[in-house]
């Protein structure tokens, strides 16, 4: 069994941040979300990797994630010149993938409790696809999908504008090979994309088994601002450890399940966890409240900060209260001190100010 994994694409809703990196390579938790994809696809028993990549942000991709050594992996990098749409990126996948079953992963997805189940569910039970389901409020932005009275499923739908059903796709498939036919059949959407959604429709029209799960923990879907933040709430939640490697000085107080990395300072600070402050810090004289994320090589002086993901070598200065900020790299934030009470700004293209 193999794995492919989607780090193609625009990420345009995650702009500015994603004009200078790709959206799989965001950090949540100060790690990036593919390196949570990747350790859920090896958890399940799958080592031979593909990744499909673009060529804007493909360099960031394998620079990152490299031959996959670090999770005992071996990754194959397959190149998509254009974000033609999901199904698409099988379609370029196809030499890769040969007439393997395949465990499909998109690298802005992950859910609780990862997939070790459901694979060992599509090897026992053999249908031709294994689709993941979850009740969403608003499934317009997803794939949607009908079950009958028997839970199998009768209807996909690609984002509906009048969903006929709350069960939205989770962007974690399996297939077997028969697959590749049914992407054969299929024409682009009005997005003009070639839509898996779709491809999985016609499985159905050709008379196969498509199974289906509903997921009952998390399901991050990471590509909006807020995402990455319910994202980061999400996985410090579940995976922060106390682990203070840094320095922290005598008044000072940790309370909670902290990470503090080598080489930081925290100087007469509280924080609060879940949080992770990452390596070469100087946290000083601040708050840091729960499911804050710090980047490494960031510096914070005087500030109080919760519920936000601040990227490498930021630097905030004398602001009382911080709150769902996102920053990418090397931002600065800070006050002037000469009591005028304009606003100074240098903010990059898409940036957002909310005051
Ligand atoms: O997140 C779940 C949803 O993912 C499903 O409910 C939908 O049915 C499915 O179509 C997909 O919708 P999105 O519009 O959210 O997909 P997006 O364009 O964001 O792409 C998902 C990932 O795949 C993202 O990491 C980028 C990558 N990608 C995307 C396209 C269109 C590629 O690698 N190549 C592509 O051509």
């Amino acid at each position: 069994m193999k794995a492919l994994v989607l780090s193609g694409g625009k990420g345009t809703r995650l702009r500015p941040l994603t004009y200078t990196t790709a959206k799989q390579l965001i950090p949540v938790a100060n790690k990036p979300i593919i390196f949570f994809v990747l350790d859920q696809i090896v958890e399940a028993g799958i080592t031979d990797i593909g990744v499909v990549i673009s060529p804007e942000t493909g360099p960031l991709v394998k620079e990152a994630v490299g031959d996959g050594s670090r999770w005992g992996a071996k990754i194959t990098y397959i190149l998509q010149e254009e974000p033609l749409g999901l199904a698409h990126a099988v379609l370029t996948a196809r030499p890769y993938l040969g007439e393997d079953p395949f465990l499909m992963f998109l690298g802005d997805n992950l859910i609780q409790g990862g997939v070790k189940k459901a694979v060992a569910d599509f090897a026992r039970e053999a249908p031709q696809a294994l689709i993941m389901l979850k009740e969403v409020p608003d499934p317009r932005a997803f794939g949607v999908a009908v079950l009958d009275g028997q839970n199998r499923v009768v209807r996909l739908v690609e984002k509906p504008k009048e969903p006929p059903s709350n069960l939205a796709l989770v962007g974690i498939y399996l297939f077997a090979p028969a697959i590749h036919q049914a992407i054969e059949r299929i024409r682009p959407s009005w997005r003009g994309e070639l839509e898996i959604t779709d491809a999985i429709q016609e499985l159905l029209h050709l008379g196969h088994r498509v199974a289906a799960r509903r997921i009952e923990g998390w399901w991050l879907d990471t590509g909006k601002k807020d995402d990455i933040l319910e994202a980061n709430r999400a996985v410090l939640d579940a995976y922060a450890k106390a682990d203070i490697r840094g320095e922290v000085d005598g008044s000072s107080r940790i309370t909670g399940r902290v990470e503090i990395g080598e080489g930081t300072l925290v100087k007469n600070s509280i924080v609060r966890g879940p949080a992770v402050i990452g390596k070469n810090c100087a946290v000083v004289d601040c708050f840091v409240g729960p499911f804050t994320a710090v980047g490494d090589g960031s510096r914070l002086f005087n500030v109080g900060i919760e519920h936000s993901v601040i990227l490498e070598a930021c630097e905030l200065k004398d602001i009382q209260r911080i709150e769902d900020s996102l920053l990418g790299r090397n931002a600065r934030v800070c006050r002037s001190g000469d009591g005028r009470r304009a606003l100074r700004m240098f903010l990059g293209d898409d940036a957002q100010l909310v005051i």
